[in-house]
């Protein structure tokens, strides 16, 4: 039997009694799920996954994506997308400035991610506190508090999601490799909704990110940049955020069409962060 602790929070529950390496029964993955649902982001403490474990019980949600950039992936594991500063020979391990700024999973997708399932194996401490917190924001919730004006400019408008403009937004001044063609072309300009309805609560949820979101469409230049910028200040608003602290062991599922998250890069080598995440594939936002 599971215990759901509410974070207290706009969003995030802390999840005890059910240890992710063995199958999970259904009546537990059903708990799971409606917690998922229900809080957005859900962290089951002290787990020991091995690589299989984590992907299998990902599996249990559904099929899995194979992240674009394979190079950031564990060796073997094309599911397991790798987030870490470590240098290994000469090369990063993972992917060294994920979640830089706010976003969800694959919005730039033509079906975008349903959820990521996110690993902690090593984590920075620095005079015995954890570094590299990641906070959520729950777009429900900043949805729901959004003016109605607001919302009337939103109702059935469309918005261009670029995997390639957030690609190349600049991080600290250091360049980025450059995509291969290839790579490039697998990624084109999205057109999702502004608001989409959630498909397992049938709440609405703020679809635009300032990582990925270039454009509203249908607006002036001038008008679609000024409502953008206010709708990425509003959702970052500590009213709809929780600030998950890592612990080695935690494992932690966040719904990609409740929340969007963003990471926070307060340390540096040699303090080392290992995290992998796999990736769930999702449908297309209505
Ligand atoms: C991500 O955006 O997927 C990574 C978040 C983090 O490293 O905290």
């Amino acid at each position: 039997m599971i215990t759901v602790t509410p974070s207290g929070a706009a969003l995030g529950a802390r999840i005890t009694g059910v240890d992710l390496s063995k199958p999970v029964d259904p009546a537990t993955f059903k708990a799971i799920e409606d917690a998922l649902h229900e809080h957005e982001v859900i962290v089951f403490p002290e787990q020991r996954l091995t690589p299989e474990q984590h992907i299998s019980f990902s599996r249990q949600f559904g099929e899995l994506e194979e992240h674009l950039r394979q190079d950031r992936c564990r060796p073997g594991y094309p599911e397991l997308f790798v987030v870490s500063n470590i240098i290994e020979n000469g090369k990063p391990i993972g992917s060294t400035d994920a979640g830089f700024f706010w976003h969800s999973d694959l919005c730039y997708a033509a079906e975008p991610s349903r959820g990521s399932l996110f690993y902690a194996h090593e984590i920075p401490m620095q005079d015995g506190q954890p570094k590299g917190d990641t906070l959520f924001a729950s777009m429900t919730t900043a949805y729901d508090a959004l003016p109605d004006e607001t919302k009337r400019t939103l109702h059935e408008r469309k918005a261009v999601n670029s995997y390639f403009a957030g690609y190349t937004r600049e991080r600290n001044g250091a360049p980025r490799a450059a995509l291969t063609a290839e790579q490039r072309a697998k990624v084109p300009d999205m057109l999702h909704p502004a608001v989409r309805t959630h498909p397992a609560t049938g709440r609405k949820c703020l679809f635009v990110c300032e990582a990925y979101t270039t454009e509203l469409v249908g607006l002036e230049a001038q008008e679609s940049s000024t409502v953008l910028e206010q709708l990425f200040e509003h959702l970052k608003e500590d009213r709809f955020v929780y600030r998950h602290r890592w612990a080695p062991g935690d494992f932690l599922i966040w719904d990609n069409c409740a929340t969007q998250h963003r990471a926070v890069i307060d340390y540096e080598l040699p303090l080392r962060r290992r995290m992998e995440r796999t990736t769930l594939r999702g449908a297309a936002p209505f």
